[in-house]
């Protein structure tokens, strides 16, 4: 059905995601528009709260959540895993056996940390399991960025906890991913759509494209191992 649309299709694909998806969403985007290469992919980045307003007027074909708000106004599917990480300066004194000897979360949540801000789904993860384990992190900085943090922490300014997928590219000098007990947290990724909002052609084509056998689980049992692997 998708290959006797190609070349077809026009028309504009527009979706809004967490800061932690633009890392694969767009090579998702990517891979449509050149099946359907009059379709124009747009992308809105911003955190979960962000996202959530969004959603609320309901301007997009689809948002993307990892945590996503509980409605019943809403279809999902679910995407990849998303596993959020501990990472310390490499020359941390967490990191010293790194990335094999486990360190306790007591020692973990004693290091200064490095918070994303409020609205984020990273923070609120890591808030709500920390609490469940009777724990909570020892803020010293919010940073409003997952590329801020990452280069805060290589630079020594504390500890935090990243999806891998914003560890996976760029430069990753100075930096640990620590064994830290608890962790990683894991979650997935979400594809959500308004059930009363009726698709255009161009996002139901897409829906049709992420359901294809093979991707619409875009692996749920995968937990680890390379992103390309699992997309591509
Ligand atoms: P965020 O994105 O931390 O930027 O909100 C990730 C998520 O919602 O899980």
């Amino acid at each position: 059905q998708l290959a006797g649309l190609k070349g077809l299709m026009a028309g504009t694909l527009s979706l809004a995601i967490v800061t932690t998806a633009k890392y694969f969403i767009p090579h998702l985007i990517g891979d449509f528009s050149r099946k359907f290469p009059q379709i124009d992919g747009r992308f809105h980045v911003g955190n979960r709260q962000q996202i959530i307003q969004r959603l609320r007027s309901g301007e997009d074909d689809f948002y993307v959540f990892s945590h996503p708000p509980d409605s019943d106004k809403l279809d999902m599917m679910a995407l990849l895993p998303n596993r959020l990480q501990a990472i310390s300066p490499l020359d941390h004194p967490l990191a010293a056996g790194a990335p094999e000897q486990l360190v306790s979360l007591e020692a973990f949540c004693r290091a200064p940390f490095l918070m994303r801000e409020e609205g984020s789904g990273t923070r609120h993860a890591i808030e709500v399991h920390l609490s469940r384990l009777g724990m909570a992190p020892n803020i010293r900085m919010t940073i409003e960025s997952n590329e801020a943090i990452k280069h805060s922490v290589m630079s020594g300014l504390g500890v935090s906890v990243l999806s891998e997928h914003t560890l996976a590219f760029g430069e990753q000098q100075g930096l640990a991913v620590l064994n830290v007990e608890q962790l990683p947290i894991v979650t997935h990724w979400y594809l959500a759509w308004l059930k009363d909002k009726p698709l255009s052609p161009v996002a139901s084509a897409f829906l049709d494209y992420i359901k294809q056998p093979g991707r619409e689980q875009i692996d749920l049992k995968e937990s680890s191992g390379s992103l390309n692997r699992v997309l591509f």
